[in-house]
């Protein structure tokens, strides 16, 4: 049987225990390959000096993600009213997600993650997949900004890594609101 170990996602930090790396993080959505073993972590991974232009756009990623997080987890709750077991645990996923960006972003920005803050949204889920979608398209087009614009190399590839993460869950949603 393969040995159990310990790795760690790069770009959001977070440990994960098992044979291999997962196909995507479990806490940020990052493809296996931004995972590394344990004791190759790079204490200062989050340790960037940030230019006024990253630091103006991680900002405003911080907002994208906390307004997207809170949606999902309004679209959670709804799906939690309608029994719908699918919805309930994509949205809840989805927001969990989004919280882990907020996280990450605030490690770059040395601050605490701001609380959610309360976001409505949609009566049914198809809706909810429906604006799950929009969201998503205005943040990869934001992060794709942001990732041309970063003149460090790290957060040339954190804003990559939240373009590609962020794609599944537009491709997701693009299946469900068919
Ligand atoms: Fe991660
Ligand atoms: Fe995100």
């Amino acid at each position: 049987m393969a040995r159990i170990k310990v790795f760690r996602c790069r770009i959001c930090g977070d440990p994960y225990i098992g044979t291999e790396a997962p196909t995507q993080c479990p806490f940020c959505g990052a493809s296996q390959r931004f995972f590394i073993e344990a004791n190759e972590w790079n204490p200062n991974e989050f340790n960037v000096k940030l230019s006024d232009i990253t630091q103006k756009n991680l900002k405003a990623a911080l907002q994208l993600e906390l307004d997207n997080a809170s949606f999902y987890d309004c679209a959670k709750k709804t799906a939690d009213s309608l029994d719908d077991e699918y919805a309930i645990a994509k949205f809840k996923a989805l927001m969990k997600v989004e919280r882990e960006h907020a996280s990450a972003i605030s490690k770059f920005l040395k601050i605490s993650r701001p609380e959610l803050e309360k976001q409505a949204c949609n009566a049914d889920s198809k809706a909810n997949s429906k604006e799950g979608y929009e969201r998503e398209e205005r943040a990869i087009k934001a992060y794709a900004k942001f990732r041309d614009e970063a003149v460090e190399p790290r957060l040339k590839e954190f804003f990559s890594a939240l373009v590609e993460i962020e794609t599944d869950h537009l491709d997701l949603h693009a299946e469900d609101s068919k």
